[in-house]
């Protein structure tokens, strides 16, 4: 064998080395856990054959608790770059197979390495989290890592998308990583996030709680709202990033990719004639609202379980990714509370940021009264979504389906936060407040002088009603721009989308605003 072959195969039988991870103990281990290895997990997300790996030679440089003895070629974490149906993505995969994946310094140069490429190409960055945390052999050296890494999510937040799977342990400072960046996908049974695991929660609280109670997909998915999806496995969160991915584009300059429309645009959907209950009080569904006028009824859901009152996700209008915001008057009558604002302004933020009009479906009471709520802070909350909805310069076309009261009414995309086309169908109530309440307030004198007070009130009710609760009166004033039939929102809203391909605003020039947070 000549030099140049041996050279070649010393190469290829690192390479083989490398790929080994922690070795194959430690591979079996991790499968045993139920869980797949980083290497198995970038080849199920990116299109096959296309993953090129960087970094696969660096080693950590600890030489602290006799770590010079033991360290593996690549590190805990293997990092580069792929396509997803096409489309370039840098990628970096905590290996649990080294050290528990936890952050060594050159596991954060490497990840580092990937995110500068990322931004320098325009291209998203999706990081899949599986790792004990900072590798304690390091101390501070890994603490560093993690700062840079943050401040790198923090300067490509709102320049390219960052996708998060959390497919492990991912706990303390870590977990800052996930945070900060747009999507967090974490899967049911093998994930968990915390900032102090159930040890410490025992040791100061008294409490006592498994990592699943306190961290797990579930609990982050309806509690605290940390994580959009809770996959139901490992693979199944693969999934759903690549189809999250779909949605969206390269980067802040870029539009998201628009496919094939098979659809018909101008398709009636006469059971929206029908949809809305006759008494006022009575709810319906806006997922079926949602999959009557989308294409082929196709919606991601984004925090499916969270903040139920209010619907977020992504869909498309003859092929053109979309954001949609909607109230849900089956849940919480659909009324606006802390957690649906904050849940909905930062998703109008993404959109915002990523060039993905918005199209708001609005049914909603008003906000939700209480103590509960102020202590809460619901008013900074709220002011999170119209600050959020008023900042946005990109498409913006609202549908009023049925209520729409108040500074809910102001919150939801109205026309004086620059909603482009605004429209209504003709069960839409726009006023500043529900009948019933308007009367209390402006006839409790008369009604307490006379002889029958209900019947006074009643009668003042139907006369605001009459008066106020139709689209009409907002459509007097220009602030709907047109009244239409149930059936063809469908095609109104492709029809809008089209008009407003061109649009252009700019904000005014600043450092940048103060957001209510
Ligand atoms: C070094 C670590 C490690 C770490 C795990 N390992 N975490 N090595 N630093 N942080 C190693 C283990 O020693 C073990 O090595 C291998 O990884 C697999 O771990 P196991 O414990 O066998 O796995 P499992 O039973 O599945 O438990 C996983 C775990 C547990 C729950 C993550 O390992 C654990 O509690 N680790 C410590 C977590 C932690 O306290 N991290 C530091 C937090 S402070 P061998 O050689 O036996 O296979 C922090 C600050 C971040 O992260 C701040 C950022 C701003």
């Amino acid at each position: 064998m000549s030099e140049q072959l041996k050279k070649i195969q010393e190469l290829i039988d690192l390479r083989a080395e490398a790929r080994l991870g922690g070795g194959q103990k430690a591979i079996d281990k991790q499968h045993e856990r139920g869980k797949f290895t980083a290497r198995e997990r970038i080849a199920q997300l990116l299109d096959e054959g296309s993953f090129e790996e960087l970094d696969m030679f660096v080693r950590h440089r600890c030489t602290n608790f006799g770590q010079e003895k033991k360290s593996y070629p690549g590190d805990g974490v293997v990092t580069g770059f792929g396509t997803i149906e096409g489309r370039l993505v840098y990628v970096f995969a905590q290996d649990f197979t080294v050290f528990g994946g936890s952050l060594s310094e050159t596991m954060a140069l490497k990840i580092c390495k990937v995110m500068d490429m990322a931004m320098r190409m325009g291209a998203p960055v999706i990081g899949l989290n599986d790792s004990g945390g900072a590798r304690i052999q390091e101390g501070i050296n890994a603490l560093a890592g993690y700062a840079e890494i943050f401040q790198r999510n923090i300067l490509a937040s709102g320049v390219i998308p960052q996708i998060s799977g959390i497919l492990g342990p991912c706990a303390g400072g870590a977990v800052y990583s996930p945070a900060l960046t747009d999507f967090t996908v974490m899967a049911k049974g093998i994930s968990y996030m915390f900032l102090t695991g159930p040890k410490v929660v025992k040791t100061v609280t008294g409490e006592d709680v498994t990592q699943d109670q306190l961290g797990g997909a579930e609990v982050h998915a309806s509690k605290s709202g940390v994580t959009h999806f809770a996959a139901e496995d490992g693979e199944d969160a693969i999934r759903i990033i690549r189809k999250l991915f779909s949605y969206i584009p390269q980067n802040n300059l870029e539009e998201a990719p628009v496919v094939e429309c098979t659809d018909p645009i101008d398709r009636l959907e006469d059971y929206l004639n029908e949809i809305i209950p006759d008494s006022a009080n009575r709810p319906y569904d806006m997922y079926k609202v949602i999959g009557a006028i989308v294409d082929n009824s196709e919606f991601l859901e984004i925090q499916r379980d969270y903040a139920k009152n209010i619907i977020i996700g992504f869909a498309r209008f003859n092929g053109q990714s979309v954001g949609i915001v909607a109230n849900q008057p089956k849940y919480l009558a659909g009324v606006l509370d802390s957690n649906a604002s904050r849940k909905a302004a930062r998703f109008v933020r993404f959109c915002d940021a990523f060039n993905i009009p918005l199209v708001t479906l609005v049914d909603v009471p008003g906000f939700l009264p209480g103590t509960g709520q102020e202590y809460n802070g619901v008013i900074l909350h709220g002011a999170k979504l119209l600050y959020a909805y008023g900042e946005a310069t990109v498409p913006k076309v609202t549908v009023t389906l049925r209520k729409s009261y108040g500074g809910s009414h102001i919150v939801m995309s109205c026309k004086q936060l620059r909603g482009d086309l605004n429209y209504a169908w003709p069960s839409a109530e726009i006023a500043v407040m529900g009948g019933a309440g308007a009367v209390e307030v402006l006839y409790a004198k008369e009604a307490k002088a006379a002889e029958d007070p209900k019947a006074v009130l009643a009668e003042k009710e139907a006369e605001y009603n009459k008066l106020f609760c139709n689209p009409y009166n907002a459509a007097k004033y220009g602030y709907i721009d047109d009244v239409i039939e149930p059936r063809n929102t469908r095609f109104r809203i492709i029809k809008a989308l089209q008009t407003l391909a061109t649009k252009k605003v700019m904000n005014p020039a600043k450092k940048h605003g103060n957001i209510p947070l």
